[in-house]
């Protein structure tokens, strides 16, 4: 196996409406890879194929060299508006060991194992001082931490984060953005990322899929983070600026 995700003439379409068409492409192993696009474009759509959730209107989609299958233990998982569907009141520890023991929980099976992947998923997220908080009392910033606790903790080979960045401030997404960061480089893991801003993760992206047209896309990010390429997905005058220490970022 040497892709994360491979599309061939692949096609997603919800209630018998088509989102997009004519994905074909395929993201090696080991890449951090955004995902892009306007709102409604089908970003969360496509995560939800890759997980199995809903079958591929036509076409031929493998993630991690398989096709999909609901509960991949493969794959790491952080829904979108993680936190108003998971409610507030379980204890941030619980939330993390319901990732790693799934099914048994409840039924009071937790190994030393479990407890021992959930202490190291807690560490890689510096979430240990206020691992025994509500998640109704900890900030947001603090809760997507936990949330990507909880995907972590089955070792996954794929992280599928949806929006991770969402409602936090500069500080707090930058801390993210470095957390994932370390992860990738601790872990080996494969990461897509959606975002609506580019710019917090740039240094950290290899490529994007960016959904156009009605289109699915991946280009290497040197060639996504293009005046032209951007202004036209996000219908909105972008450009693209490099400062003289090489940094590249977006601006409308
Ligand atoms: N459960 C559903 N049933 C029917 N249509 C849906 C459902 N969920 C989403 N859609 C529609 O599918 C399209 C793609 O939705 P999706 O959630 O994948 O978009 P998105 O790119 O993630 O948007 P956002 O940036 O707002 O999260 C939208 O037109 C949306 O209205
Ligand atoms: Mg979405």
């Amino acid at each position: 196996m040497t892709s994360s995700l491979t599309l061939e003439g692949v096609s997603a379409a919800r209630g018998g409406d088509r989102i997009w068409t004519d994905g074909s492409f395929s993201i090696g192993l080991g890449a951090i890879v955004g995902v892009i696009g306007p709102n409604g474009s089908g970003k969360t759509t496509l995560l939800q194929m890759m997980l199995g959730l809903l079958p591929v209107a036509s076409g031929t989609l493998t993630v991690l060299g398989e096709p999909p299958r609901r509960g991949n233990p493969r794959i790491g998982y952080v829904p979108q508006n993680y936190t108003a569907e998971i409610g507030e009141s379980i204890r941030c520890r619980d939330l993390v060991t319901l990732g790693r023991t799934g099914a048994r929980w409840g039924l009071g099976g937790r190994s030393g194992a479990d407890r021992a992947s959930v202490d190291a998923a807690l560490d890689a997220v510096s979430a240990q001082g206020f691992a025994d908080r509500r998640l109704s009392q900890i900030s947001g910033g603090q809760q997507q931490r936990v949330a990507i606790a909880q995907a972590l903790v089955g070792d996954p080979d794929l992280l599928l984060l949806d929006e991770p960045l969402a409602n936090l401030d500069v500080r707090h997404q930058h801390e993210i953005v470095e957390l994932l960061r370390d992860v990738h480089a601790q872990r080996e893991v494969t990461i897509f990322v959606v975002v609506h801003d580019l710019n917090p993760l740039l240094s950290i992206l290899d490529g994007a899929i960016y959904l156009l047209d009605g289109h699915a896309h991946y280009g290497a990010i040197g060639d996504v983070v293009d005046s032209e390429l951007l202004t036209h997905l996000y219908d909105t005058p972008i450009k693209v600026v490099r400062t003289a220490q090489g940094d590249l970022f977006t601006r409308s």
